[in-house]
């Protein structure tokens, strides 16, 4: 027989990444979206996969080609998401919600094209569900539920008070003051704040560096339980 014991440590692990935006439609061939590039998501999901880890990676649209080795669920709405994340969530022992998730979808998707007949024109929104709380609530130790905020104020007390909110075991807080941070580029400045009141902040990184450290990050706590 052969011992087939890793070194790797995510190594035995399922990990569900959630990202990229998603599109929420108004009719047949328009939706609200936003600028997500889905690049902080995958680089996760990458970095994961070369740690031993079996990644799950649930997308919304994105121009990104599928990472290696990793099985890619590709979803459009925020329902979609929530669904196929609510699945993957039951038997995942690490789950990061990087995806920028519209907050409001159309009450009604029109069903024909909608014509310019009038000057004006108003869209009734309703709220999505909240993915993260809702894994929140379903999290049984020892799962670890990891969630983003981007903020542009009050981004310190925002983010704990997500962290708080949603049940979470960490939130990485995208610091959108700095020049380079954000959503389309390829570098981040994150701090992480830990439910234990543990909080470190990191330089402007590339995202496969930020990545890195969020992965060294739960690695550290894997040990710790
Ligand atoms: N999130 C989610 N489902 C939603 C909205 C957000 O899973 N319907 C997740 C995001 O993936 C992210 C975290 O919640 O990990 C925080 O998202 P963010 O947009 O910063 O916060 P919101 O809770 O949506 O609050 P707001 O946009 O009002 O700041
Ligand atoms: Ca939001």
């Amino acid at each position: 027989a052969t011992a087939t014991t890793s070194s790797l440590p995510f190594a035995g692990k399922k990990v569900l990444v959630s990202a990229g935006p998603t599109y929420e439609a108004i009719d047949p061939v328009r939706f609200i979206g936003n600028h997500s590039s889905g690049k902080m998501g995958y680089a996760l999901a990458e970095v994961l996969q070369q740690l031993g880890a079996k990644v799950v990676l649930v997308s919304g649209p994105t121009h990104l080609p599928v990472p290696q080795g990793v099985y890619t669920i590709g979803v459009t709405s925020a329902n979609e998401m929530l669904e196929a994340c609510k699945q993957e969530f039951e038997t995942a022992d690490i789950t990061i919600m990087s995806a920028a998730v519209a907050d409001y979808t159309p009450q009604q998707v029109a069903s024909q094209k909608i014509k310019k007949d009038e000057e004006s024109l108003v869209l009734a929104l309703t709220k999505t569900t909240d993915i993260l709380a809702t894994l929140g609530k379903l999290k049984k130790p020892p799962q670890l539920l990891i969630g983003f905020a981007l903020e542009t104020n009050n981004e310190q007390v925002n983010a704990q008070h997500k962290l708080e909110k949603k049940n979470l075991d960490f939130i990485v807080l995208n610091s959108m003051q700095d020049k380079g941070a954000g959503f389309a580029g390829d570098t981040n400045k994150i701090t992480i704040i830990d439910r234990n009141g543990e909080q470190q902040s990191f330089p402007l990184k590339t995202k496969k560096e930020v990545a890195q450290d969020i992965c060294d990050y739960i690695v550290k706590k894997l040990h710790d339980q």
